[in-house]
Parts: C-alpha cells; structure tokens; sequence
C-alpha cells in the first residue's frame, strides 16, 4: 500500500496550498492575505477584513459598500429558528447552540450542497453565514439567561449591531463609547484567520467531502469549542478568577503547571507554531492595557494576576526551554470581561472572528478542486485470529 509518514497531530504536514494566511512561527509574523495583522488591527474593520480574506483583496467603496448591504439583508434568522433554540436547556452552552443552529441552516437553506453550487449560490450562503451568525450567536446567549431575543438593527455596524443584539444599550451608547466596539473589532481581526490550525482544518476536511458550507463551519465550531484550542480563551479567564479566590499566589499555580504529575497547564501559554512570540498577543496586551484604562478598570486583579504569571513564566527555565508564551487567548478574556462580555460567550466571540478565515478556506478549497481529505494510520492493532464462539471464550 506504499509507504505512509506518521505524523501525530499533523506537526509537519503541509496538508494544502493556500493563498490566504502567512504564519512564520519562528519570526512571529502573521499577515492575511500579504497585509500584515499589525496594520490591519490599527488601520481595518472587521467586515473589511471579511472581504479581504474571502475575496482576495481589499474592497473599493463601492464593492465594500454592496457587500455591507448584502450583508443586512440577511441578518434576521428564520423565525422557526426560535422554536429549536425554544428546545434547549437554559444551561446549555452557547458554543453548543451555536453549532447546532450552523448546522439547522442546512435544513432552512438546503441549496448549500457544495459541488450543485453556482457563483451567485455560493456567495448567498456565504453572505448569509456572516449576516446571520452575530445573531446567532447574540441568542444564544439571551436563551442562556432567558431573556427574549433582540431583533438586528441595519443601521448599526457589524461590531455594534452584536452588542445591541447582546445587550440592549440605546444604540447612542456606541457613538459615545467608541473604545468598546474598536475593542471588540480589533479582537475579532486578530481571531479573523490562522491558516491550518484545528477547526480550520477541520472546516476543510468536512468540506473536502463536498458537505455543505453551513455543516462544514458547524464542525468547525465544535473543534473551536475544545479548550486546547478556542475554548482557552474561557478557561484563562476562570484560571485567573480560581487564583484569585484561591488568595492569588500565582506560584504556586506555576508550580502546578511544571508538575509532570500534575495535568494543569497555564491556560493561554504555549502555541503549536509560534516559538518566540504570538504577534497577536502583543497587540491584545497593548490593547487590554488601554481599554481597562478607558473603562477606568486598570486596577482589576485579574489583570494584576495575568501580569505576574506572564512575567513568572517568561523568566522561568520550564517556560523558556519549552518556548512557552503567552498566545491570543491570554489577554483576550480580559478585554472581553471588560466589556461585560458573559465567560461563556469568549470562545463564541471567537468563532465569529474566525468565520471569515473558515469561510475563506473552505472557499479556496473547492476552487482548487483539493481532493477528499483522507489521513492514513499506522496500524498497532492484532494481527490475524480465528473468530471464537462466544461459549468457547476464556
Ligand atoms: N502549561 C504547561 N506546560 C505546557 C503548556 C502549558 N500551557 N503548553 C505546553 N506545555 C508543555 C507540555 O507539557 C510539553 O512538555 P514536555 O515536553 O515536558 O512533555 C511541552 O510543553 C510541549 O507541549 P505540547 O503539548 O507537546 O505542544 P503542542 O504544540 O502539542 O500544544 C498547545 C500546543 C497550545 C495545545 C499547548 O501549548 C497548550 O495546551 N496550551 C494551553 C492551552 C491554550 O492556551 N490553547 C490556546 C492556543 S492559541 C489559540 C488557539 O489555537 O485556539
């Protein structure tokens, strides 16, 4: 059957060409389809960088501006949408509606089976999955506190029509307080695309089948939920508030993490790619530092306790040996405690950044025509035996 490479967890298997995402893990360099991610934090929005990684380029107004329409006419959800979300418990996890609702639209929109797709039908789904998902997303948190639904409002950007839709404000409150929707914008940039990372590649290998894009996005969700991968971000923020109950000795947890016997790790240190630094992370902690000044919150232990683990962990031999620093999710809770954000929405808020980079890649894999994805193993199982009667076993 020729000769098969083990690679446990893909470390050296570049699996596709893409075009999309450049990562240089020594270097610290991340730039999205050649622009480079410092710049477009500072400079972009999100629904631009949408654009950018689903189309290829930058938009001019004008194909901006089309795009941005498109995109609020499709932000209201199918009504029977609120019956199944009727059905689930109010302690469900918001990652898990999430990704049961991705997947219903499958059912609302049937037209989604990849290779029957015309240009114009693919885009529609692709155009719906960003309009509707921030909804999505919004309900899933109201029905997890049992409030009813907020309805999208058109007028407001992206960014501000998801916190009116989480929370209500007058929808003055964006224009006077500008830091937290350039917050959350900035955060859903940074979360916006990361090449061939767990859910990403899942997405691909879902869709490599010839699934539909909504069922495709919906594995994603599930592999983002997992906490050695988005689900960091909610597990950080509960790290820090378990050190700070437990008297904010962050030593001692340090400790816990070098202990071989011991399987804590420090949530949000440590990066499969990244071996000197997570340029993301730089842009958040400088990001976090401003908005708890602006929101007058820099006093917040908690960013007191991140501080300490960071600066324990940099000068730490177990850290430095192992390359160990802090990535994306290390800040990110903060910033999003800070905006009153729920725990258990973080990873949610990182789905809908990285649904651009999902979208862009399932995209790129069919126009590339990438064969179905299908690993091999190397088999440690039994050789040949006999069946044996069940009377007849030991
Ligand atoms: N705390 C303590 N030790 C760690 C940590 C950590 N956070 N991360 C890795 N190590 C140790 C690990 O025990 C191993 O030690 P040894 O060589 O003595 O056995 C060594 O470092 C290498 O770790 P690994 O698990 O083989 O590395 P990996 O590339 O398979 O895993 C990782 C990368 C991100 C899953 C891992 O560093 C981790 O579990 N970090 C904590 C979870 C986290 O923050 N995840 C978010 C990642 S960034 C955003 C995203 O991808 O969603």
């Amino acid at each position: 059957t020729g000769y098969v490479t083990y690679d446990p967890g893909y470390k050296n298997t570049g699996a596709t060409k893409s075009a999309i995402t450049f990562l240089d893990g020594e270097e610290g360099i991340l730039r999205y389809r050649g622009y480079p991610i410092e710049q477009l934090a500072e400079k972009s929005t999100f629904l631009e960088v949408a654009y950018l990684l689903i189309y290829g380029s930058l938009p001019t107004q004008a194909e901006f501006d089309a795009f941005r329409y498109d995109v609020t006419q499709h932000s209201l959800v199918h009504e029977d949408i609120r019956k199944i979300l009727d059905g689930f418990p109010s302690s469900a996890h918001p990652m898990g509606i999430l990704a049961s609702i991705v997947c219903s639209l499958t059912a609302f929109y049937p037209k989604s089976i990849a290779p029957e797709l015309s240009k114009e039908e693919l885009n529609l789904n692709i155009v719906r999955l960003i309009a509707k998902l921030p909804t999505i997303a919004a309900w899933s948190y109201k029905n997890s506190v049992g409030h009813p639904f907020v309805y999208p409002r058109n007028e407001l950007d992206y960014t501000s029509n998801f916190l009116y839709m989480m929370f209500s404000y007058p929808t003055e409150q964006y224009e006077q307080n500008p830091v937290v929707v350039s917050a959350l914008n900035k955060l859903l940039i940074l979360h916006a695309d990361h090449e061939q990372n767990c859910s990403t590649s899942t997405v691909r290998l879902v869709g490599s089948a010839n699934a539909s894009l909504y069922g495709s996005v919906s594995a994603g969700v599930n592999a983002l939920w997992g906490p050695l991968h988005g689900g960091a971000n909610q597990e950080v923020i509960e790290m820090l508030e378990e050190i700070e109950r437990d008297g904010g000795d962050t030593s001692k947890f340090i400790a816990k993490a070098k202990d071989k016997n011991d399987s804590f790790r420090l949530m949000g240190f440590g990066h499969r790619v990244y071996k000197n630094f997570d340029p993301r992370a730089k842009i958040i902690k400088k990001a976090a530092d401003e908005v708890l000044q602006a929101l007058g919150k820099q006093d917040s232990p908690l960013l007191k306790i991140a501080q300490e683990l960071e600066q324990a962990a940099l000068t730490d031999q177990y850290f430095i040996e192992r390359k160990l620093y802090p990535n994306v999710d290390f800040y990110s809770g903060i910033i999003y405690k800070a905006l009153g954000i729920p725990t258990e929405m973080f990873t949610v808020l990182f789905a809908m950044g990285r649904l651009p980079g999902w979208i862009a890649q399932w995209k790129e894999l069919r126009e590339n025509k990438e064969p179905i994805g299908r690993p091999r193993q190397i088999y440690t199982g039994e050789t040949e035996r006999d069946y044996v009667a069940m009377g007849e076993r030991a």
